[in-house]
């Protein structure tokens, strides 16, 4: 009997588990760090969970992690580690991150050895998840897996994803990720963004696609569908924003923003870190400019900006920099080559953030209450850093136009307790929703492949003609309504002008008579 309840019992646990577990393959091309921060968070969740992973990235694990699987495309790893901070304009960056990442990573990735043994495969899976960027090179594995595609960015949404979800892009109030206007234009701003969006959309379009098309056909096969009808096809989009941070615009159903999913527990600092922040008086201020660019590439002059104005506060600076020594270096400054940032926003004596205003430095900065003073220096973060300031939650200073009075000026600014009180305002509305970010991810993930695919989700414009889109044949219908209307309006009041007079004389005469 206790045996029959015991058989019963496991059955019925392993059916629950069997039921619950999907096979989800993962594939995030890019070779950045901060990127991948992301998406090993939300794949560790999901193995975590009970889901088996399988992550094709160029960053794979140190030590086994249970139900995740890597498919490692390191050996092809095109660096991006030392960006010069100099030399930089959002005109020619839109063009490198093209060449990049459209062209060289699709190339270079699509034919590795790697990735070619693990197309010979006939695992079935549950649920693709792809980064999208600039490129829909690897959009071949939903046609051969047969399986719905998740996509996720690292950013707002870019400009040339809006059409795969026919979401609303009008460039009077959306601003494009790539250029540096927030969402109230200028007329000439107004300009600049609906050129530049048909310019990007043209050579994604155009440049990108076609070229990788060819690159996957070679691969997945001939019968390959077009990528860019494929990826009309992906069922959701997680953005990394969040209308509590970044300006509120409207987005479909299967657009969800999720920032601040990257976002671990804390853990604790190194020992001499601790130390140095438990140790000051006045609170510190954390420098970082991120992974990708190199803090010790800034000019002599600018260094000194930082160094001199550094000098000038009460308040002890934690400086990350890739040198192991800097030139005249005052006593309340420490220098480190790595650190652990979210834990050092964490701490509570950490009173201002200096940043280049990536994405998940400013999701942390908000989420930790630590007023921010950014100095974007290219992709997203002149956005970034307008959302910041728009919100109240720091300084925005132009690299062109630092100095030190300038960086003196902001530190005194956001040191002040009322910027304090007003970032703790705002970590509490970032962190105000329904859900926890990262369990937002998993519940999207989840209705998805429960749904198989969700394409209840994506609404009728996707696919939908661009004039029917724009209703340009309603527009010219009623033009043409109009047209006629007055056409008749005018014959009638012609006849009637001309026949009037006649009456009027003929019943003049009567009246005489
Ligand atoms: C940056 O610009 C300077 C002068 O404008 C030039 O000499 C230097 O080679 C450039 N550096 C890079 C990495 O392109
Ligand atoms: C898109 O999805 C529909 C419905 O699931 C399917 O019939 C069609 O073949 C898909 N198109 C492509 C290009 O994958
Ligand atoms: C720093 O301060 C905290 C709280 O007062 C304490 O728990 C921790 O042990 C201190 N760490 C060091 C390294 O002194
Ligand atoms: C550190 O800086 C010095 C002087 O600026 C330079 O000569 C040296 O190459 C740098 N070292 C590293 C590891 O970048
Ligand atoms: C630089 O400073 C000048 C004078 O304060 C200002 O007019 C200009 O807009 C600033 N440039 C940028 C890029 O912020």
């Amino acid at each position: 009997m206790n045996t029959t309840i015991f058989t019963t019992l496991s059955v019925l646990l392993t059916l629950c588990a069997v039921v619950q577990s999907y096979n989800i393959l993962g594939i995030f091309p890019l070779a950045m760090r901060s990127h991948f921060q992301m998406f090993e968070t939300i794949m560790k969740e999901l193995a975590r969970q009970g889901h088996t992973v399988t992550v094709i990235s160029c960053f794979s694990q140190k030590n086994v992690v249970k139900n995740y699987r890597d498919i490692s495309l390191e050996s092809n790893q095109a660096t991006v580690v030392d960006l010069p901070s100099e030399n930089w304009s959002l005109y020619n960056e839109f063009f490198i991150i093209l060449e990049y990442a459209g062209h060289n990573l699709c190339e270079n990735e699509l034919r590795s050895r790697a990735f070619q043994e693990f197309l010979k495969t006939d695992e079935k899976f549950d649920l693709i998840i792809i980064e999208l960027f600039t490129s829909e090179c690897f959009m071949g594995l939903a046609h051969k897996f047969k399986a719905p595609i998740i996509g996720i960015t690292t950013r707002t949404v870019m400009y040339w994803d809006n059409i795969k979800f026919g979401n609303p892009s009008n460039p009077a109030y959306i601003s494009n990720n790539m250029l540096t206007t927030g969402p109230r234009k200028s007329f000439l701003e107004r300009l600049e963004t609906t050129l530049v969006n048909e310019i990007h959309q043209y050579f994604h379009d155009y440049y990108v696609n076609v070229k990788n098309q060819k690159m996957a056909e070679e691969v997945f096969g001939t019968d390959l569908p077009l990528l860019s009808d494929i990826s009309q096809n992906i069922s959701l989009l997680f953005t990394n924003s969040h209308c509590s941070i970044t300006p509120s615009v409207p987005l479909v159903p299967g657009i969800i923003e999720i920032a601040g999913a990257h976002i671990g527990s804390v853990k604790k600092l190194p020992e001499h870190i601790e130390m140095w922040i438990n140790e000051s008086n006045h609170g510190v201020v954390y420098f970082s400019m991120g992974s990708l660019i190199r803090a010790d590439s800034l000019s002599e002059k600018r260094r000194d900006m930082f160094i001199n104005a550094f000098r000038r506060i009460p308040q002890r600076v934690l400086l990350k920099w890739e040198n192991d020594s800097i030139p005249d270096k005052p006593d309340n400054v420490m220098i480190e080559k790595w650190m652990p940032q979210f834990d050092i926003l964490s701490h509570p004596n950490v009173k201002a953030f200096v940043t280049h205003g990536g994405m998940f430095g400013v999701s942390e900065a908000f989420h930790c209450g630590v007023p921010m003073i950014i100095i974007p220096m290219f992709g997203d973060q002149y956005e970034n850093a307008e959302s910041v300031e728009q919100n109240g939650g720091g300084i925005y200073l132009s690299y062109e136009n630092l100095s030190e009075e300038a960086i003196y000026d902001a530190l005194t600014t956001v040191l002040d307790p009322k910027f304090n009180m007003k970032a703790k305002e705002l970590s509490v509305r970032f962190k105000d929703r329904p859900l926890p970010p990262l369990k937002t991810v998993n519940y999207w993930i989840e209705y998805v492949i429960r749904h198989k695919g969700a394409s209840h989700l994506k609404t009728a414009a996707v696919r939908m003609p661009l004039y029917k889109y724009l209703l340009l044949d309603v527009v010219a219908f009623l033009l043409l309504v109009m047209l006629i209307f007055m056409f008749f309006v005018y014959y009638v009041t012609k006849t009637v002008l001309r026949i009037l007079p006649r009456r009027l004389s003929c019943s003049a005469k009567l009246k005489k008579n």
